[in-house]
């Protein structure tokens, strides 16, 4: 399931974050990668040994932990530090799929990628180009989004981001191990969910609701782990 998540970031939020980061270390990103993936990666990422770095790895990931539909539709148990990836100059990432396992610096824990997250930190005005292109069983999507607002996908999807010809492109991505594995479970859970919240707006908390409620948290119970 491939999600559009609005306004993770406020506009004022985007421009600090632009900020701090615009004025730091880029290094390049093919570094940061495995073989495989380093080999179609042409991009800058923001040093994650800077001192601005955890802070703002922290926004992000603060801003999503209070955003309810993300929170609905990952289902997250534990999320990766953030990074920040810039394309500018005609900078592309080809296709690949992102590595099933990475480490988490902070404590060398093994995390399973679930979800990969990114989060725009351009306007899609502000540069050519750059779009982020996932294919699914529903054929190729393609995803230029408004700064502060994010698209979370399954892992698993091959995906690109397109040469970016002018302007800059900046975003911060990271990948999430969710509660529940299956990508089907997951998104059958996030459409009871959303479906329950809006029938309770609807018509308030009925008994039929409460226990159609129960059997969400029990189908929760029984698929996560
Ligand atoms: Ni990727």
């Amino acid at each position: 399931m491939l999600l559009h998540i609005p306004e993770v970031l406020t506009k004022m939020q985007v421009a600090q974050l632009r900020g701090a980061l615009d004025a730091g270390v880029w290094l390049d990103g093919a570094k940061t990668s495995g073989p495989l993936a380093a080999e179609a990666k042409h991009n800058l990422q923001f040093s994650t040994e800077s001192l601005d770095y955890p802070a703002l790895s922290q926004s992000i990931i603060a801003a999503l932990e209070k955003n309810a539909l993300f929170v609905s539709a990952a289902l997250p148990q534990r999320l990766l530090p953030p990074m920040f990836n810039r394309y500018a100059d005609g900078n592309t990432y080809g296709n690949h799929v992102d590595n099933a396992i990475q480490m988490d610096r902070r404590n060398n824990e093994r995390l399973r990628t679930d979800i990969s997250v990114t989060v725009f930190l351009s306007e899609p005005e502000d540069y050519a180009g750059g779009e982020l292109i996932i294919e699914d069983t529903y054929g190729s999507h393609e995803v230029k989004l408004p700064a502060g607002d994010a698209i979370i996908y399954p892992s698993s999807s091959l995906h690109r981001v397109e040469p970016v010809t002018a302007g800059e492109r900046v975003a911060s991505f990271l990948w999430v191990q969710s509660l529940v594995r299956d990508a089907w479970q997951r998104s059958m859970l996030f459409n009871l969910d959303m479906n329950l919240i809006r029938l309770r707006s609807q018509v308030g908390n009925t008994d039929e609701i409460v226990a159609l409620t129960g059997h969400y948290h029990n189908l929760l119970r029984q698929w996560s782990s």
